[in-house]
């Protein structure tokens, strides 16, 4: 049984819409199971849609993310510590993957400096689900949403895609197909949980 799972995959994967079937299977199921998600809703996460909507300095952007996600992680391991299954929509491989290329030009490795800013600060997924599609595919499925974010363009979303695959390598980590029906996907992920 996993207990903390995260979802992760560039804009336009499907990942929301999996984590909500997977929330729903597994209390059909009568596990204890609350679904979160990143940037949050605290004052913090309202900042970081600050950084986004205003395509802000890419150093302040991630110290933002990483700072939401710490005061996140205190309610994650609280979740955890009262035996629930936690499962959050986004969470640091996101910065490690959007963040990594924000700053590729700007500092040698981001993603191993990135990494050691939260390191030991917030609590260590069980499973990250990654939503593999190619890029174009994922902006055509969102391209009828009111406002596209400053991120969702395919030459950033290429490259966020290709640290997503560098990312996903070592035993938390399980690829899936986002291109499969809903129903396969949830299934995939449901039992992989509670294996
Ligand atoms: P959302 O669409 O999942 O709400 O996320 C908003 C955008 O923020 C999305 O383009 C991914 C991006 N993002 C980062 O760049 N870094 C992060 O750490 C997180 C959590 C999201």
């Amino acid at each position: 049984m996993k207990h903390f799972i995260t979802f992760e995959g560039i804009d336009g994967s499907g990942k929301s819409t999996i984590s909500k079937l997977v929330l729903e299977k597994l209390k059909t199921m009568g596990h204890d199971v609350v679904l979160t998600y990143e940037p949050t809703n605290s004052w913090i996460g309202k900042c970081v849609q600050k950084c986004i909507e205003t395509n802000s300095d890419p150093f302040i952007t991630a110290f933002t993310f990483i700072a939401d996600r710490i005061e996140h992680g205190i309610q994650i391991q609280k979740w955890l510590d009262t035996g629930k299954i936690v499962l959050c929509d986004r969470y640091a491989e996101s910065t490690y993957a959007y963040q990594g290329v924000q700053l590729q030009d700007k500092i040698k490795n981001p993603i191993k400096w990135l990494k050691e800013l939260s390191k030991d600060r917030i609590p260590q997924p069980d499973r990250t689900f990654i939503f593999v599609i190619d890029p174009e595919k994922s902006l055509s499925r969102i391209q009828n949403r009111d406002k596209l974010i400053p991120f969702e363009r395919l030459s950033f979303l290429e490259k966020v895609h290709s640290n997503y695959l560098k990312l996903a390598s070592g035993k938390q980590f399980l690829k899936v197909d986002a291109l499969k029906e809903k129903e396969h996907l949830t299934n995939i992920c449901v039992s992989d949980i509670i294996k």
